[in-house]
């Protein structure tokens, strides 16, 4: 209808997007085969089986389980280039603009890939996508909270090049978050911060812990984004420095009724969010496993809360002013 037809012309940018949770059960089982990899006996054998599978995830763990086996038939560089193109075309065609994507190299590292295989992979489908479509797209590395930070750290050393060359543009840290806080990851964090001062830092907070992960965020990692943050609205103070300070929460509608942190999208606090100028934008994070991409996210948004064509434009340039592109990009997307 009329108001699909606007949501997908809005300069829409996404910020929070794990690359391995765009990979579709087709593409798993016809990467499987291709690379020889047998997957458990647990894991649902088909297509079918899969997708019911991911209409009954009981929380975030139960999720990640799944999540990590399904990224195990990632091998090759062309695997993770098929991969993050595939996901480039359909962010291209929701009228996407900019993507700034997660990885998590050691979900690939543990199993005996390289690296350079992840990023350079990567990297070139961000090339070609912005070729091929005119999208710009930036990497964020993620570390695995549930793996010692020292491992973070070796994880933050093996890619100093490409900290340095621009290819990874941020540090993000995501997997099950409460029993591991963001305090556990102060070093990594500081320094990436004091080696590489122009790499983004942002960490997912506020999906299943409460509000504290948020405040220990922005104060001991020095986040100036965080991902998800639905529990910001715990914390009066919290909410008030988030909009003082424009640091952006990049919200994910249909992960959180998909993982239980709400049974519908209408009990999100968007709406005090939007009232209290706090800045957020709205995102798919692992759209093979929830059920929609970046447009199907913003639908299920304008269906709940009804925002006017006005308050639309002012979430879009909430959503271009967080995002880590050039001033001169930002003024293009505007
Ligand atoms: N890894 C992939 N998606 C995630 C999410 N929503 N929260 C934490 N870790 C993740
Ligand atoms: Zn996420």
């Amino acid at each position: 209808d009329k108001f699909t037809e606007f949501l997908k012309e809005l300069p829409k940018c996404e910020h929070h997007l794990h690359l391995e949770g765009t990979l579709e059960p087709s593409l798993l089982f016809s990467l499987a085969k291709r690379n020889n990899i047998t997957l458990p006996s647990h894991f649902p054998p088909s297509v079918e089986a899969c997708n019911e599978r991911y209409s009954n995830f009981a929380d975030l763990q139960d999720f990640l389980d799944h999540y990590y086996i399904g990224m195990s038939v990632l091998i090759t560089e062309e695997d993770f280039y098929e991969l993050a193109m595939e996901y480039f075309a359909k962010a291209a065609k929701d009228g996407c603009l900019h993507s700034e994507v997660f990885f998590d190299p050691q979900g690939h590292v543990e199993r005996g890939i390289h690296v350079d295989t992840v990023v350079n992979g990567f990297n070139r489908a961000c090339k070609d996508a912005n070729e091929k479509f005119g999208t710009t797209n930036k990497l964020i590395m993620c570390l695995l909270r549930h793996l010692p930070s020292a491992a973070g750290l070796e994880t933050i050393l093996s890619v100093s090049h490409h900290f340095e060359n621009g290819t990874i543009h941020g540090l993000g840290l995501d997997s099950s978050e409460k029993p591991f806080p963001p305090e556990l990851f102060v070093e990594c964090y500081a320094a990436v911060k004091s080696r590489h001062p122009e790499v983004g830092l942002t960490a997912h907070a506020g999906e299943e812990g409460d509000h504290t992960f948020v405040t220990n965020s922005l104060d001991l990692l020095k986040v100036t984004r965080i991902d998800h943050g639905v529990n910001s609205i715990q914390s009066e103070d919290l909410m008030a420095r988030l909009a003082e300070n424009r640091t952006m929460l990049s919200m994910c509608p249909l992960s959180n009724v998909k993982l239980q942190v709400v049974s519908d999208v209408a009990e999100l606090p968007i709406r005090s969010f939007f009232e209290k100028d706090v800045p957020f934008s709205i995102n798919s994070d692992d759209p093979a496993y929830f059920g929609g991409y970046i447009l199907d996210n913003y639908l299920a948004v304008h269906t709940r809360f009804g925002f006017t064509v006005a308050d639309w434009k002012k979430i879009a340039i909430n959503g271009i002013n967080g995002s880590w592109c050039s001033e001169s990009r930002k003024s293009q997307l505007l």
